[in-house]
This record gives C-alpha cells, sequence and structure tokens, in this order.
C-alpha cells in the first residue's frame, strides 16, 4: 500500500489486483521490473526480481526513510520487511526469521546482505564498542563465507554453494549481542572438478592471484590457477570479481573477525595442499602403484606438518580390519589412489569450511548472557539457502539441494496458511478455504522412513557386497513405481528423455527433474580412509589437528558405520526448519528474470515458470481469500480520520472501532467489510483504492494546515520564551540590585563608630542599574562623613580650616608647599614669636586704626619685600584687613604709606614655586607685587598659600564673590599702572634675602641659593 508510488509503475502489492490471474500476476511483474521497481509485496511478502545492475534505492538515505515505519507508508523494499522483522522482534519479544529463496542467482545472497546492512544501521545508536564489534564480526563473515564457499557457475559469478542460515541475537534492548552462523551441505566436489565454464571456489584462485610472492613460495606455488588441476578448468573464466583485490578484503575480513596470524597461516596451507594434491599423479603396472611426484609429496607433508612417508602411505595404502581383529594394510589400485586422493582433498576443504565456520561463531556467541539480568534474548534468523536447480546432468547434490526446497515451501505453505488462519480466528472471522498444492507428498517420497529414496540409498550403502548404482535404481524403482511424482525409464519406457539404468525423475512441485543417479552411492557413503584421517590428527599443526577430532579412534575402534550424507541432511534440515517453525517467519521470494544477467530482459516463461513453482499466485489467493487488507483500528484510523467529519481532527465516539465505523459508512463501504476484535477487515482492494484517493486528495489541505498551525505554534513558543527572557532579566535585574543594598547595608553597618567613619571601606561595585545612585550615594557619604570631621572642629579653628579648604581649592593641588602642616596664624605682625621686637608697636597702631577705619577683624599681616613701579624695592609690612589693605612702613612705627578698600582686589597670582611671590591683582590695573617674608616662626615656611587662603576664603564665603587664583611657572604676569610686567623667578648665589630687580619687559625675583 505504498501510496509514494503512482499507479503507472503498477501495483505495489500483488492483493491489489483486480483479478487474481497468471496474466495480471504477470503483467504487474513485468511492468515493474521495467519501472525499476524490483520489489513488490504479497501482504507481508516481498517479491523480488533481480534487477541485474546497481540500484540506486540502498543505503544511509533510504535506511533512513524506512527505520520504524509501517510496511505500507513507503515503496515496497527489504527494508521494510527487515523493520516490520525488527519490530516485531523488539516490540512483541518475538523471534523472527526471514526466508530467502529463490532459484540460483535470484539474487537471494545479496538480499541477505541488504537486510544485515539494514539491520546494522538501525541497531546500536549509542555507538557501545562491544555491540559495534559484534556488528563487525557478523558484516565480515559474509565476505570470508563467500571467498571459501562461493564459486562462479555458469548461472551467476558469485554463487552460494552452502547454505546458510544466520541467528543474530538481541538484547531486551534491541541491540545485537551475538550470533550462530548454521552451514548446509558444501558443494565440496566442485573441489575436484567442476563443470565447464565453472570454477572451484573462490577462496583457491584469490590466493594464487592475490597471495604475495614471499606467501606462495613459502607454499611452493605460483601465481597460475591453470597450472593446477583442480583450478584449471576455471582458470579462464572471466569473473565480475577481481580475485586479487578481494582477497585483500579476506586477509582484513579474518583480521577483523579475530583469527590470529597462525591460523590465517594454516588456512593458506590447506589451501596449498589442497591443490598439490590435486597435482599427483598415480601409475601402477598392474601389481605395484606409485606416486609419479615425490617432491609434491614433500611438499603436501610439509605444509600439513607431517612426515612424508606417512603421506605417501596414506596415499597408496588403507588399512582393514579383519573380521579376527588383526589389521592389515592393503595396496590402493591406481583407481582407488585417485579416488581417495580426490576424497581427501574434498574432505579437508569441506573441514576447513567448517572449521571457519565454529571459528566464526565462538566469536561471535554470546557471551556472559545473564536472562534475569538482560531480559529475554531475542532472535532474527536470516535464512539463504541455495535454490531450486535444474540442470542438465542433475546429480545427488541437486537431489539434496531441491528435496531442501521442498522443505522449505512445506514450511512456508503451512506457515502462510496458518498464519492466515490463526488471524482470522483470533479476530473471530469465519475462515474460507482456499486449495492450494500441498507438496507435502514429495516431502515424504524422499525422506519418509524404510520407503522414501534416502531410505533406499542408506540401505543400498549398507549392503554387503558390490551395490552398485544402477541396482540402487531398481531398488527404487520397485519401492516407489506406485508414486505420483516418482517415475523412471524403467517404469514410463516410452519417455526418451531418460536413460534405462541411469535416470530417474522426481515431480517436484518446483517443476520435473530427471536425476542421473550415476555417482549417487559414493557421494552418499562420502568414504574417506581412516588412515588421511589418522594423518591428520597427527600433524603437528594444531589448527590441523583440530579439523580431524575423529582421527585418534584407532582402527579396531571405528566399528559403526558413519552416517550417510543424505540422511546428515535430511536430519540438519528437519533441524533447521524445526527452529524455523517456532520463529515469525518473513519472506523474500526472489525472482530470476532472464538467464543472462541482463537489466533489461524480462524472460516471460521463466518468470512465470519460477511464480508458479514459488506459489505466488496461490500465496495472493490466500492473502485474499477473505479479506485482501487489514488494518488495527488505531491504525486505519490515523491513516484516514481526515475522509470523513465525524473523525476529523478526533472523534468523540467511545472506541476508534466506532469511529472507524463511522468513516467506513460515511463512504458507504459497510458491505465490503468485517469488524475484527482488533482490525478492520476489507474486502476489495478497490474501497481501499477509494479512501487512499480522498486521502492524497486531501493531503495538501492538511499539510496546509498543519503548516500553519504549527508555524503559529513556532511563533507563539518564541514569543513566550522571549517573555520569559525578559522576565527572567527583570527578576534577575531586582535582585542585582537588591543584592547591591545588602552589600552596601553589610558594609557600612557600624560606620558611625569607627574612627575614619568608613573612610577606608570599599564601595562594592554596583550593577549598571544602579551607577547614578552609586555615584550619588558615595557623595552623600562624603558629605557625611565630612560633616563628622568637620562637627568635631573647635569654633576657634573654624577660620583657619575654612582659609585652608579655599587654599586647596584655589590652588587646586598646582602648588607644592602651600603650608597646609601647620597652624596659620593669620596675624603675623602681632604676633610676638614671630616679631618680637616690633608686634607691640603693631599692635598699638592697629588699635588705632581699627578705631579709626572701623574694620571687623585681620585677614592676614606679616612683612615682605615690595617693589614699586619705580623699580624700587623695599621692606614693607602688609595688612589686610576685612575692610581695607594697608601698606606700612615698618622700620618708621608701623607708618601708613597706603591704604586702599579690600574690594577693589580682583584676584591673585603666585608661582608653584617654593619662592613665596605674590601678585594682588586690582580693578584698576595697578597690581601690587610682593615677596613675603617670614619671621622666627618659621623662616622657610610658606606662608603664600595662608594667604591665598585667607582672601578667597573671605571673597567667597563674605562677600559671595569669585576670586581667581592663578598659579603659573616660574614667570608671574601682573599690570603695573595698566601695563603689562613679567615676573621671572632666579636663584642667586651670595644673596642675604630674596629680592627684586628690574628686567627688561618687567622684574626679576632674585631668590638666594640654599
Ligand atoms: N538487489 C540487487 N541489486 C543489484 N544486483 C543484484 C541484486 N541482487 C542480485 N544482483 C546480481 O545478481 C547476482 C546474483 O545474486 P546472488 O544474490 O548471488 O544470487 P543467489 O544468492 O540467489 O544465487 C549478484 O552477483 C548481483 O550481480
Ligand atoms: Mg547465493
Amino acid at each position: 500500500m505504498a501510496e509514494l508510488e503512482g499507479l503507472e509503475f503498477g501495483k505495489s502489492d500483488f492483493v491489489l489486483l483486480d483479478e487474481v490471474t497468471m496474466e495480471q500476476f504477470m503483467e504487474n511483474l513485468k511492468l515493474r521490473f521495467e519501472k525499476g521497481r524490483i520489489y513488490t509485496y504479497i501482504g507481508e511478502v516481498v517479491v523480488s526480481v533481480n534487477p541485474y545492475r546497481e540500484m540506486d534505492i540502498y543505503g544511509g538515505p533510504a535506511i533512513e526513510a524506512y527505520r520504524g515505519r509501517e510496511l505500507y507508508e513507503n515503496p515496497p523494499h527489504l527494508y521494510a520487511v527487515s523493520d516490520a522483522a525488527y519490530k516485531a522482534m523488539k516490540r512483541r519479544s518475538k523471534d523472527t526469521c526471514i526466508v530467502i529463496s529463490g532459484e540460483s542467482g535470484a539474487g537471494k545472497t545479496e538480499a541477505s546482505k541488504y537486510i544485515m546492512q539494514y539491520i546494522a544501521a538501525i541497531t546500536n545508536p549509542g555507538q557501545r564498542a562491544e555491540v559495534e564489534s559484534v556488528k563487525n564480526v557478523l558484516l565480515q563473515s559474509n565476505c570470508v563465507l563467500e571467498s571459501f564457499g562461493n564459486a562462479k557457475t555458469n548461472r551467476n559469478d558469485n554463487s552460494s554453494r552452502f547454505g546458510k542460515y544466520m541467528d543474530i541475537n538481541f538484547n531486551f534492548n534491541g541491540e545485537p549481542t551475538g550470533g550462530h552462523i548454521n552451514n548446509y551441505l558444501l558443494e565440496k566436489s566442485r573441489v575436484v572438478q567442476q563443470q565447464e565454464g565453472e570454477r572451484s571456489f573462490h577462496s583457491f584462485y584469490q590466493l594464487l592471484r592475490g597471495g604475495s610472492e614471499e606467501t606462495l613460495q613459502s607454499l611452493h606455488l605460483q601465481n597460475d590457477p591453470g597450472l593446477y588441476v583442480y583450478t584449471r578448468e576455471g582458470a579462464g573464466a572471466a569473473t565480475s570479481t577481481n580475485d586479487r583485490s578481494s582477497h585483500r578484503e579476506v586477509l582484513r575480513a579474518l583480521e577483523v573477525i579475530g583469527f590470529s596470524a597462525p591460523e590465517v597461516k594454516s588456512v593458506f596451507r590447506i589451501l596449498a595442499s589442497i591443490l598439490h594434491l590435486g597435482n599427483l599423479r598415480f601409475e601402477g603396472d598392474g601389481e605395484a602403484v606409485q606416486v609419479l611426484d615425490p617432491g609434491t609429496v614433500d611438499h603436501i607433508a610439509e605444509l600439513t606438518a607431517t612426515e612424508p612417508d606417512q603421506v605417501q602411505k596414506s596415499l597408496l595404502f588403507r588399512t582393514v580390519a579383519t573380521g579376527g581383529g588383526d589389521v592389515i594394510e592393503k595396496e590402493h589400485t591406481e583407481q582407488e589412489g585417485r579416488f581417495g586422493r580426490d576424497a581427501f582433498a574434498k574432505a579437508l576443504y569441506e573441514r576447513l569450511f567448517g572449521w571457519i565456520v565454529s571459528r566464526i561463531n565462538d566469536i561471535i556467541q554470546v557471551k556472559n548472557y545473564d536472562p534475569v539480568l538482560h531480559g529475554k534474548n531475542t532472535v532474527i534468523g536470516v535464512l539463504d539457502i541455495y535454490g531450486f536447480e535444474i540442470f542438465d546432468n542433475n546429480r545427488f547434490e541437486q537431489f539434496c539441494i531441491n528435496y531442501c526446497n521442498e522443505k522449505l515451501q512445506q514450511l512456508f505453505i503451512e506457515l502462510i496458511l496458518q498464519q492466515e488462519q490463526g488471524e482470522y480466528q483470533r479476530e473471530g472471522i469465519a475462515w474460507q478455504h482456499i486449495d492450494y498444492f500441498n507438496n507435502q507428498i514429495i516431502v515424504d517420497l524422499v525422506e519418509q522412513p524404510h520407503r522414501g529414496i534416502i531410505s533406499v540409498l542408506d540401505e543400498a550403502c549398507l549392503g554387503v557386497g558390490r551395490v552398485t548404482d544402477t541396482l540402487c535404481l531398481e531398488s527404487m524403482d520397485s519401492q516407489l513405481g506406485g508414486h505420483p511424482h516418482y517415475t523412471s525409464r524403467k517404469l514410463s519406457p516410452t519417455d526418451k528423455t531418460m536413460d534405462f539404468q541411469k535416470h530417474f525423475r522426481i515431480r517436484h512441485y518446483a517443476g520435473d527433474v530427471t536425476y542421473s543417479v550415476e555417482g549417487f552411492l559414493d557421494k552418499n557413503k562420502d568414504l574417506l580412509f581412516q588412515d588421511f584421517k589418522r594423518l591428520m590428527f597427527n600433524s603437528s599443526d594444531p589448527v590441523l589437528k583440530e579439523m580431524w577430532p575423529d582421527g585418534q579412534l584407532g582402527i579396531t575402534e571405528v566399528t559403526k558405520r558413519p552416517q550417510t550424507a543424505a540422511t546428515l541432511f535430511k536430519n540438519s534440515i528437519v533441524q533447521l526448519v524445526d527452529k524455523l517453525a517456532c520463529k515469525e517467519p518473513y519472506y523474500v521470494r526472489c525472482v530470476k528474470p532472464n538467464e543472462l544477467k541482463s537489466p533489461v530482459l524480462f524472460d516471460e516463461a521463466r518468470c512465470r515458470h519460477q511464480v508458479a513453482y514459488l506459489g505466488l499466485l496461490e500465496n495472493v489467493m490466500v492473502r485474499r481469500a477473505g479479506f485482501a487488507y487489514r488494518q488495527l483500528y488505531p491504525r486505519f484510523l490515523q491513516r484516514y480520520k481526515m475522509t470523513c467529519e465525524y473523525t476529523w481532527p478526533n472523534h468523540l465516539m467511545a472506541s476508534d472501532r466506532e469511529a472507524v465505523e463511522a468513516i467506513i459508512t460515511q463512504h458507504g463501504f459497510h458491505d465490503d467489510v468485517a469488524y475484527g476484535h482488533t482490525k478492520l477487515f476489507v474486502r476489495t482492494p478497490r474501497s481501499l483504492f477509494t479512501l487512499e484517493q480522498e486521502r492524497s486528495n486531501l493531503i495538501p489541505i492538511l499539510v496546509l494546515f498543519l503548516q500553519k498551525v504549527w508555524r503559529g505554534a513556532l511563533a507563539r513558543r518564541r514569543c513566550r520564551r522571549m517573555r520569559a527572557v525578559y522576565t527572567i532579566m527583570g527578576v534577575y535585574r531586582r535582585y542585582k540590585v537588591k543584592a547591591h543594598f545588602w552589600e552596601v547595608e553589610r558594609i557600612f553597618t557600624g560606620v558611625r563608630t569607627t574612627p575614619d567613619y568608613g573612610r577606608s571601606l570599599q564601595w562594592p561595585t554596583p550593577p549598571a542599574a544602579l551607577e547614578q545612585f552609586h555615584n550619588i550615594t558615595v557623595l552623600l557619604h562624603r558629605r557625611w562623613w565630612a560633616r563628622q570631621i568637620v562637627k568635631n572642629i573647635p569654633p576657634s579653628e573654624t577660620p583657619e580650616v575654612r582659609a585652608k579648604v579655599a587654599a586647596l581649592t584655589a590652588l587646586s593641588g598646582e602648588r607644592k608647599d602651600w603650608g597646609v602642616g601647620r597652624a596659620w596664624e593669620r596675624d603675623y605682625l602681632a604676633n610676638v614669636r614671630d616679631c618680637p621686637q616690633t608686634s607691640s608697636a603693631f599692635i598699638r597702631v592697629t588699635k588705632e586704626l581699627k578705631n579709626r577705619d572701623g574694620y571687623g577683624h585681620v585677614v592676614f599681616s606679616g612683612l615682605c619685600r615690595k617693589v614699586n613701579r619705580f623699580s624700587r624695592s623695599s621692606d614693607r609690612a602688609l595688612l589686610v584687613t576685612d575692610k581695607l589693605v594697608y601698606k606700612l612702613d615698618p622700620r618708621k612705627q608701623f607708618r601708613v604709606l597706603k591704604r586702599f578698600p579690600l574690594e577693589t582686589l580682583t584676584g591673585v597670582s603666585v608661582t608653584s614655586g617654593p619662592d613665596q611671590m605674590v601678585a594682588l591683582h586690582t580693578a584698576v590695573q595697578d597690581d601690587v607685587l610682593m615677596c613675603l617674608q617670614r619671621g622666627q616662626l618659621g623662616p622657610e615656611q610658606d606662608r603664600v598659600g595662608e594667604l591665598v587662603g585667607a582672601l578667597v576664603d573671605h571673597f567667597t564665603r563674605t562677600r559671595k564673590v569669585h576670586f581667581p587664583v592663578k598659579v603659573s611657572g616660574p614667570v608671574l604676569q601682573l599690570h603695573m599702572r595698566g601695563r603689562p610686567r613679567s615676573v621671572a623667578v632666579e636663584t642667586r648665589a651670595g644673596l642675604a634675602a630674596a629680592d627684586f630687580k628690574k628686567s627688561r619687559d618687567g622684574f626679576v625675583l632674585l631668590l638666594p641659593t640654599v
């Protein structure tokens, strides 16, 4: 029900054919093949037609498309069945198996590889190393098994010459934990003889063509298969594979799987021994027989790690136990010698193959599995077994292979019918019987105890005396003469397609096959002289020894006859069928479109024949018997609910079943369906088509609708996210703000009681939002802190502090020394400590001045050197009061020389140096230039800062006017009588005190060097 494929590609499920006839079936198969649709369903069975070309339908993207999907959701594919098997295994803990059948070259082995590839790809998403390694070994084992078990035949360049059943074990988690390979009936006769144009097993050619010179030399081989009798036939055959590169791949695969280097060497030594054996020639003169190539015998002995004379002896004699318990050595005839050699070569190869398989099994077997701990261990089996073979000359091998296919067909019939029947029963729907050809009768013909062909063969082998193939045929004729599926020339004398005493024919379900009885007995007996077994067991090569445990027995101990090849094979096939029967089967039915390996040719007759004997038409009929299509109610509802208003988008009914009924009723299909307990059964595919059609018409609308809804949902989600982001951001910001407050509070708690009122505390960095706030708080704290300091200053010190603060601000750090560290006495001329001789006189004068001029207090007083506009300098006293500025003559009892109101001062200039020069600027541009002198209190102390501070404080605080202070470099600018003058400062040696000198554009203040 793959809706992804249009009808132009034919019907993707044969149950959808309008009529189940061979014509329609073939038409659909052909159409699909021509359109490159190689897979088609019959229900859950995949019919595959070998495309004989690379198809772009495998690999990663395809695997993803099928992963976890239902069969009908994608075009038919092996992957879909693999997934169904895997799902059944994983979801329902069912052991499942995938049975791949079809004739040689129909694509079974390729199919099994794709199935393995799929299972490997979808498991172990966690890339766990131990699981990966199991998968790796499972995948790599293919390459090794193909090398040793496949050969070029006329039908298939890479024909599997053995049957393979591989179990993959899974843990409860659906991860592969190990596996097991069963191999069936290796066609070992191919080792010694091949049909025209065919080859022996790939391994020989790969070794000869791909082995390094060194390897070949150590094996005494040359790189030409034409030189060896056993490989001569196929030496010239062209193949689609490259032996050289394949050899490299096999070596790598052996290593990956875990074969040790000595083991690999042993394997190649055995291959070489077989090639050498083939080249041995026997010659007899009627009595004694001898080996013509002693050198080759030596090589064989070396390669098998045995003694040359022992090898020679085993080739020429056989040890026989006489009736009396004695042992005698009997010499071979020439013919027996050759027979023994070939039997030995075949057995060597067969055991080598068996050993390789068991070695792989050792490595991949599930280890340390504890069902209690790991849950149920489930299995998927993949069966890739030789298909039905009809050759011109059909031998014992074809007999076995075709018997095997009969058994599998029987299983197919049983399981498919059983399943179908079971399903109807479970769902409570009446079952209608369908006629199909039951091949049990043919199976019985071959395997029935005491009467079947195998039993007749075995009896003939057991018989004493000389029993020949012809005698055996006679006994079959007499025993099975009446069987409808058995005939021979003797039984139908008019049939010239068979020879007397040579041919018998079985009417297999897949067609009539004429077997040639020649060689049946020998092959069934599978005789190998004991001497070879003992020879090999006594090899000092441990690998070889391990392959031949039965060589341990002494000649007299071997009493029981070994089971015959046919019986052994029958038993293994019965076991296989038992194994498959308890699993849920999935089928891949391979069809070979033509004999020419052509990708375009659809050989109608051949295909029709295969379709007929594979029972595909019956399969379709069984599937359609009552109801072609069935689906679980919830699934059905899910798929078609958009076609009914009551069910879209969700129904309000009590159960899904009722909802499905609503859909069916709306479409008027109620006569065409049956309601099971869990599933809906639809009788005609047409109803389903109608539903599908309607569905695909509605899908684009739904897609648009869903897109709309989804886009809306996406947008809403984005919006919600943004909102959430903002909320989170807001909360976080608030938290940061609070956290900042908490932190400030914590740091500054108790700051009142600390000596520095928190001046030394580190403020926390504020969040960006609090930057401004933080600055203000810091400022507030400073103010508060300053207040605390200022509060404690006594009123008597207030003027001094004010003056200092004023000076600090006015000088703004430009003057280095400004006397801040000392007490500012302000009225130095009245200070007896500073001017002990003159202070009393000055106090007297100021008292008078105060009385007369009525000033409030002294702002500053002190001695100074003053220069006038005539460049004459003289010692003077400066008295600055809050009202007037006086210039006094200190030598004349402080006679007032000049006075002017304080408000005429407009600013002051000083230098940044230690000199005591001050220029008092006046509004009339007639500035006062002087250099302050210091008394006894401190001849070196700075008084400029004090004068500046006192003036600035007075002007700004009392008079509320700005009083500019200029701090210049060593040159100071002023005006005298309106003319600009500059005063430079220089030092001069030998000077007693600072003094002014006239210069070109003003004055120079000369300072004594210190
Ligand atoms: N799915 C496929 N895609 C491409 N080629 C295929 C496919 N299946 C089979 N073939 C071709 O057919 C050949 C025979 O297939 P194979 O699987 O060996 O047949 P069988 O195992 O049935 O004898 C392959 O070597 C390959 O060339
Ligand atoms: Mg094959």
